[in-house]
């Protein structure tokens, strides 16, 4: 999980969930802010990305000033744990091992009704609706598509 998603494999997972300008999404986890930032970029959405890492949260910052997407694109330096997600119409997770497995009981009770996309890893105790192989990558959809 050293690399971030790669940019094609986020505009199969915008298009599957159809993400467009209505939408928020926040991706827990955001590390340098490329899924905030392309979904804002490629859809116009909404886009926050929460992360707890100080430098990378800094990096993820600049790259959002240096793009122009101040006024579209929040990063948050905070644990995605302490996060309200009930603003959110799209939740992004690549997130593994027993982080995730603590994650999947917050969206199991949070998030009943929104999209969620999850990258190579499965959130646990949950089915997704759709499941996406790309090449070695796989994701995986939760909740109503349409
Ligand atoms: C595999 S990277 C995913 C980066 C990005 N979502 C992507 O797909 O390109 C996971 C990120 O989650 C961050 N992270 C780990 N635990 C966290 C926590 N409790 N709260 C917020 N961010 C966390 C890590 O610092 C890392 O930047």
């Amino acid at each position: 999980m050293s690399k971030g998603t790669p940019a094609a494999i986020l505009e199969i997972a915008f298009k599957t969930v159809n993400l467009n300008k209505n939408d928020v999404l926040v991706d827990l986890g955001c590390r340098d802010g490329r899924v905030p930032q392309l979904a804002s970029l490629m859809t116009g959405c909404y886009a926050v990305g929460i992360e707890n890492n100080p430098e990378s949260t800094e990096k993820a910052k600049k790259i959002t000033e240096r793009l122009k997407l101040d006024k579209k694109v929040l990063i948050i330096n905070d644990n995605l744990f302490n996060v309200d997600l009930s603003p959110y119409s799209v939740v992004y997770v690549y997130q593994s091992g027993g982080l995730l497995k603590r994650l999947s009981k917050k969206l199991r009770k949070e998030a009943k009704h929104t999209k969620i996309v999850a990258l190579d890893y499965p959130l646990c105790k949950m089915s997704p609706t759709k499941t996406v192989v790309v090449g070695k990558r796989c994701l995986y959809f939760y909740g109503d598509l349409s």
